[in-house]
């Protein structure tokens, strides 16, 4: 069924997003490496979480708090131990980031097989970026075509390796951190542009020998004690917050203020991009950092905007806003212009493909490049129909572009929001006053 979002007047109201999606997969994956009871507050609700809930009750964690209609406000997590995950055969959904740190852990156990695959989309995702320094490890792993899902992993003897990342990737970062808890001997994971640290952030938190050396992070096995993390809070993710920052910098008249926001330094390039274009927006941090996560409180207001251009190490501490970096360029003054992006190309869809496809469709300027964009700026957008692919993060970008544009948007797919923010239309609703199931 389309959904329609028309120019609906200013957004204004305040709001706490949904919990960090990449912050609750990793407190669900490093619970379960854990013996004892960890309590997570605020566990995201979410298609892929879920999904990441489910693979750790199939590798013997117990989980309470997932019920059939959902995630309640605090899941508690028995883990099985570091080396104790059970054979199982794994099904990660829509989830990339469940597929790709999952492996890391699995390769490492003393005993097993297990199988990972996913939805039509997942089968798509090269699997061979963790797959090829995972097998330098001595890990034994399968996957179609060298380098897509279905991935099979035999648990095998792992070594501790040096591996400078080609492509600045969290992803597989964390794999391999969660590898070298198992190996022999130290393993280092260098990275000349820095992708969010919360991997790093977490294990440190929960006791694992963490170290930030020579431009890159290196993690030592855990002996006798393993990892525990014991409580955890989940803060508000940045990420979805991000698109009613957007939204209310492109609407006049609006003004809103997001709640609990996680604000690691290494998610927030959007803030640094956006305060660039000649946005205004107040951060106000709040007190004490949840499992070594810092917070703030995030106002932002309409404003007019100007033409950037964003590369290099902005790239990764932006990659899931690029989408509304683009949306916000249609709106500036002036050309917009992203490069050294090709990763882009690499997510839940092609989104250099899909962002263009979306933006030309409402009437943008906008041009493909092999690594980015191009967009011309000032015109704003007329409207029409987009098509989400299946992508949870431009079925949202259609919605914000809907308010923002002169004739409002149509999008095919609006479901798929629910892999990341299955509330977002009734939030976005409660912003402009309207409401929204
Ligand atoms: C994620 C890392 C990013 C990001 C993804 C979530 C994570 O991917 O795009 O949505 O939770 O580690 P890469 O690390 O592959 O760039």
């Amino acid at each position: 069924m389309p959904t329609r979002f028309d120019p609906a007047g200013p957004l204004r109201g305040s709001l706490r997003p949904p919990a960090d999606k990449s912050i609750s997969h990793r407190t669900a994956l490093i619970a379960a490496m854990g013996e004892g009871e960890t309590t997570i507050e605020g566990y995201l609700d979410s298609a892929d979480t879920r999904s990441t809930l489910a693979a750790m009750v199939a590798c013997g964690a117990e989980v309470e708090g997932l019920g059939s209609d959902g995630v309640g406000p605090e899941v508690k997590i028995r883990g099985v131990g570091l080396r104790g995950a059970k054979a199982a055969s794994i099904d990660v959904g829509n989830a990339g980031t469940l597929l790709r740190l999952l492996p890391g852990w699995l390769a490492g156990q003393p005993q097993g097989r297990w199988t990972l695959d996913g939805d039509d989309s997942i089968r798509r995702r090269p699997v061979d970026r963790v797959a090829e320094p995972l097998a330098l490890m001595g890990a034994q792993l399968n996957c179609r075509d060298g380098r897509l899902p279905p991935l099979e992993v035999d648990a095998a003897p792992l070594r501790g390796i040096e591996y400078e990342l080609p492509v600045a990737s969290a992803q597989v970062k964390s794999c391999l951190l969660f590898a070298g808890l198992l190996a022999e001997g130290p393993t280092w994971v260098g990275e000349r542009l820095r992708s969010r640290d919360h991997t790093e952030r977490m294990l440190a938190a929960a006791g694992a020998h963490v170290t930030w050396l020579r431009g890159g992070v290196e993690v030592r096995p855990a002996e006798g004690e393993g990892v525990e993390l014991g409580e955890m809070a989940v803060p508000a993710d940045f990420s979805s917050a991000a698109f009613f920052l957007v939204g209310a910098l492109l609407v006049p008249g609006s003004e809103v203020v997001l709640e609990e926001v996680g604000v690691n330094p290494t998610r927030t390039g959007l803030l640094r991009i956006l305060e660039r274009m000649g946005a205004e927006i107040e951060v106000e941090p709040l007190p004490g950092a949840r499992g070594g996560e810092p917070l703030a409180t995030l106002r932002v207001r309409a404003a007019p905007l100007r033409g950037t251009d964003v590369g290099g190490g902005e790239i990764p501490l932006a990659i899931d806003e690029l989408p509304l970096v683009a949306l916000a360029a249609c709106f500036a003054e002036g050309e917009t212009t992203i490069c050294d992006a090709a990763e882009l190309r690499r997510k839940e869809s092609d989104r250099v493909a899909t962002t263009c496809e979306a933006l030309t469709a409402l009437g943008a300027t906008v041009e493909p490049t092999e690594d980015g964009m191009v967009v011309e700026g000032g015109e704003g957008l007329r409207g029409g129909l987009i098509e989400s692919h299946g992508d949870h993060r431009i079925a949202m970008l259609g919605a914000i572009a809907g308010f923002a544009s002169r004739e409002g948007v149509t999008v095919e797919g609006m479901d798929a929001a629910a892999v990341s923010y299955p509330r977002f239309e009734a939030d976005l609703a409660s912003l402009s006053g309207g409401s929204r199931p």
